[in-house]
């Protein structure tokens, strides 16, 4: 969970690098660093920003034409200097992204042949094994394939050696890493938007590839060493996309990005007049078709996204749906339904935990499987025989907003597929939902609207410590999403509960201090949730409820309403996240926290 880059040029790479770790910040963000060769291995490193690594780089006077860097989320070793990469060993330098499960031995055997530790990272046993092979008379292409030999995990590195200074090795297992092809130059990245500076030609490796890198050249060879050719890929991803336009944040950007990134996800349901089985890819029709239920794998936001599309599944459809965490279902027994349909949702397709889940259901006999993710090149997606690509653009915000509304949207669809093949809607009815999802993206942007209210309620809930969400039935993973959201970037702990459950226990955590959100839309559990509402004031607690029209529910004192402009059916789970992202960004920006790069977190957990 962190973000390599490289590059090998005839010009000073050094703000190349720079630019492209400042793109990757959103995969890691607690320290930098950078090697280059100029006339000998060159090495800074920072804890903190890549704007502090820049800093060190400009009174270094930093220069070379090769070089790697790294920007770092930690997992083994603290945020610090000496934890971040690249790590050296001898000549060689080594930037690592990924994580090393057997190091620990591999450090005792080290340490035995004398070599010296200087962090406490996982990494820095790469450095030390290449050289270690080097030693024994390898070239660096050799070092580096018998070294990754030897690791169990994951990675994608790039390799530098001093003695060597007009070639770079990269390798990868399991995390992604793409070359970037230039003219008379060339580069290596975790993902586009750090070279889409340089060229928009990208190769995207695979597990096991090893290639070598020179100004001229790129030769790539697979797992078994066999020389290979990757099609070169001309990558859509604009600049705009992955800058800041007018906005103050990224996580703001995206907020408002959210109708037409909902718009482009239908695009291809615009004009049909009837939803067709094959938007989940080739096949879909026939395997859609077979599947008795649905088992739903996915982490974090995406969950939540599960959760509501449980209730749609269930409703429409009319089959079983099963939601499940992947870091739980991946270390648990299931009895598999070789018949079950096993969905996983993932903004970035590179979710370890959501991977390992889908690979424990693949040996489970699971055949039946479908990804919705936002990462055409991702791993999810390349192991998946069915998909649907949401076409949320590239999200960088940590806090993830437009891929959950974009997931809803196709969940909706699969929803209705699912429905349809088993003559569970009519054609009418069909018509009828096509013509409101086809509204939604305008209905988003009348809840946009709703901004400036919010942020009325959101000093109240940054001077908090504690806020409860109440839903209840579709709306309750609304509430959930809500309560991840305003904690993952405000740091106010937040709870979200379904509101029949209050009485239950977290009622006697309601008192004057506990601001309370309930999401109230005008649909059948509506007089229930206003009878839960109502032992919430009776405690003292203070209401601010995102109330549907119809759902007539009056401000009076202790209860604030922001009453929704569209009534959207089925589709209001996605018009009633809005508000609360929105709550979220602005208690966070109150409570002067970085938004898109929130402490601790990092955009995609590529490790366990
Ligand atoms: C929360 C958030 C995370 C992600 C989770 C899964 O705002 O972004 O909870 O939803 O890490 O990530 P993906 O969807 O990339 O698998």
């Amino acid at each position: 969970m962190c973000g390599i880059v490289g590059a090998v040029s005839a010009r000073n790479i050094v703000p190349v690098l720079l630019e492209g770790l400042t793109q990757l910040e959103y995969r890691g963000y607690d320290s930098a660093g950078m090697a280059v060769i100029d006339g000998g291995l060159k090495r800074l490193r920072s804890a903190g920003r890549v704007s502090a690594l820049a800093a060190l780089a400009g009174e270094n006077n930093l220069n070379g034409n090769i070089g790697i860097a790294h920007t770092r989320w930690a997992t083994h070793g603290a945020p610090s200097e000496r934890n971040a990469h690249p790590h050296v060993s001898g000549g060689i330098a080594v930037v690592h992204n990924g994580i090393i499960e057997n190091h620990q031995a591999i450090r005792t055997r080290l340490i035995s042949r004398g070599y010296e530790f200087t962090s406490d990272t996982d990494s820095e046993v790469i450095a030390h094994l290449i050289h270690a092979r080097l030693e024994h008379g390898d070239d660096l292409v050799g070092a580096v394939r018998a070294t990754v030999s030897e690791l169990e995990g994951a990675y994608a590195i790039a390799v530098l050696r001093d003695s060597d200074p007009h070639r770079m090795v990269v390798a990868r297992m399991g995390v992604p890493l793409l070359l970037g092809v230039g003219a008379g130059e060339n580069f290596a990245a975790s993902d586009a938007s750090a070279l889409l500076q340089v060229t928009r030609n990208m190769i995207y490796l695979q597990d096991g590839d090893v290639a070598e890198i020179t100004v001229r050249d790129l030769h790539i060879s697979d797992a078994h060493g066999k020389p290979v050719e990757r099609a070169v890929h001309v990558s859509e991803m604009s600049a705009d996309a992955v800058g800041l336009g007018p906005y103050q944040h990224f996580m703001q950007k995206e907020i408002f990005e959210q109708p037409g990134a909902v718009a482009n996800t239908l695009e291809m349901v615009v004009n049909a007049q009837s939803l067709s089985p094959e938007l989940f890819g080739v096949g879909a029709s026939a395997v859609l078709s077979k599947v008795d239920s649905v088992l739903i794998l996915a982490c974090g936001t995406s969950y939540h996204a599960g959760v509501v599309a449980r209730y749609w599944i269930e409703a429409i459809a009319g089959i079983p749906c099963n939601v499940e965490i992947a870091s739980e279902y991946r270390y648990r027994d299931p009895v598999p339904n070789p018949r079950a349909l096993v969905v996983t949702i993932s903004q970035s397709g590179e979710t370890a935990d959501t991977l390992a889940a889908l690979e424990l259901a693949k040996s489970l006999g699971h055949e039946f499987r479908l990804a919705i993710c936002n990462v055409a090149e991702s791993a999810l997606v390349r192991a998946s025989d069915l998909r649907f690509l949401t076409r949320a653009g590239p999200e960088i915000g940590v806090a993830s907003t437009k891929a959950f509304t974009t997931q809803l949207t196709a969940l909706v669809l699969l929803t209705l597929v699912l429905a349809k093949q088993r003559g569970r809607i009519s054609t009418d009815r069909e018509r009828t939902l096509l013509e409101a999802m086809r509204h939604l993206p305008a209905a988003l942007s009348h809840v946009l609207l709703v901004e400036p209210l919010v942020k009325k309620w959101a000093g109240r809930f940054a001077k908090s410590e504690h806020a409860l969400f109440l839903g209840r039935g579709i709306h309750y993973p609304i509430a959930m999403e809500g309560a991840l959201k305003l904690k993952e970037i405000s740091y106010v702990h937040a709870e979200a509960y379904p509101a029949g459950e209050l009485k239950h226990g977290p009622l006697a955590l309601v008192d004057r201090d506990m601001p309370v959100v309930a999401i109230a839309p005008g649909d059948a559990l509506i007089e229930k949730l206003k009878s839960n509402m109502q032992e919430v004031r009776a405690r003292g607690g203070e209401l601010y409820v995102l109330a549907d029209q119809n759902a007539h529910i009056e401000p009076s004192e202790g209860m604030h309403v922001i009453e929704l402009p569209d009534h959207a059916g089925i589709l209001s789970p996605i018009l009633h996240t809005i508000p609360l992202q929105l709550l979220a960004y602005h208690a966070a920006l109150v409570r002067g926290n970085d938004v898109d790069k929130p402490r601790n977190l990092a955009k995609s957990v590529t490790v366990e």
